[in-house]
């Protein structure tokens, strides 16, 4: 398990919640930097706030770029999340105050106050890009970067089909980050539902937990209802398996380093994760991507953050 500091960019998000919980409960956080995403920035902002005070963090929060770096996207996650993006439970205002210092200027800082620190992407990629066009040498100051995001073999779980959600909202900042960091670690969407959690077994650790187990149950019953409605069984937790993986690098019993580019153009491609296999165009390989975690060790993280062990 790695102690080393994380600074984490999100956009929470019932599963961003999940995986920030996680994390505070293992280490420290630094930082969280707000992409929008799932849900607008300002809700994404305020949702991060409220979990912070209900967690008893006082882990700064840096508000983001609200719009993809190009284009405007064509969808939003709150079907899934909830209009609010925490399951539309109504909590009051949080009381805390969001840094006035932008996501892309606090990443800059923050790798040079603190080098090798490992940074974890939860949400579209618009804050990383911005924040390498503003220092190249950023990649250098990173311990590890681990990606939740793409879908390696096209199965992904947007409008275009084979994009999934974080990185077909802002392909170009993908593009950016993709091309910029040496070796990347990238958990993507079909690994999250290979590894979605039993329901029976998820529903025993909020039934033991404490009352952050409570403030989970209640803003994942929006996202369990629509998984329920489209026929999917298990708790598909893409955020918290990519924190697992930052977390406890152990965990993961099988991987492969692929050079992966994305697909900007594309009628019904745009945001897909393109994984040169056989690496035919010779390019070096610039992402690990996770196949296999052990799922006992990704269990004890989630139930221990739910307060359940
Ligand atoms: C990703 O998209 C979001 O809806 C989730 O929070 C996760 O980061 C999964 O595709
Ligand atoms: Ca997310």
């Amino acid at each position: 398990m790695i102690r080393t500091p994380l600074i984490i960019d999100t956009d929470p998000g019932v599963d961003d919640a999940l995986a920030l919980m996680m994390a505070h409960a293992h280490t420290e956080v630094l930082a969280l930097t707000i992409a929008a995403g799932n849900v607008g920035l300002t809700h994404t902002v305020r949702n991060a706030l409220t979990l912070m005070e209900r967690i008893g963090a006082s882990t700064p929060v840096y508000p983001g770029c609200p719009v993809p770096l190009v284009r405007a996207p064509s969808e939003d996650a709150a079907l899934v999340h909830g209009t609010d993006g925490f399951g539309d439970v109504g909590f009051p205002e949080p009381a805390r105050r969001a840094e006035t210092e932008t996501a892309a200027l606090a990443l800059v800082r923050l790798s040079a106050e603190h080098p090798g620190a490992t940074l974890v992407a939860l949400g579209p990629l618009t804050n990383l890009a911005l924040a390498l066009r503003l220092d190249a040498d950023l990649p250098s100051r990173i311990g590890r970067l681990v990606v939740m995001g793409g879908a390696v073999n096209g199965h992904g779980n947007t409008l275009s089909t084979p994009a999934e959600f974080n990185i077909g909202f802002d392909p170009e900042a993908a593009h950016v980050v993709f091309e910029s960091f040496p070796l990347l670690e990238l958990v993507d969407w079909e690994a999250s539902v290979r590894h979605a959690i039993d329901e029976q077994t998820f529903d025993r650790w909020l039934d033991a937990g404490n009352e952050r187990g409570e403030f989970y149950r209640r803003i994942g019953a929006t996202s369990r209802a629509w998984n329920a409605r489209r026929g999917r069984s298990g708790i598909i937790a893409a955020d918290a398996l990519a924190m697992a993986v930052a977390l406890d690098p152990d965990a993961v019993l099988r991987s492969e380093c692929h050079p992966v580019a994305i697909e900007l153009e594309g009628g019904l491609t745009r945001g897909a994760t393109v994984v040169d296999w056989e690496a035919r165009l010779e390019h070096p390989a610039n992402a690990k991507i996770v196949f296999d975690v052990d799922m006992q060790r990704f269990g004890s993280l989630v139930a221990r953050a739910l307060g359940a062990a």
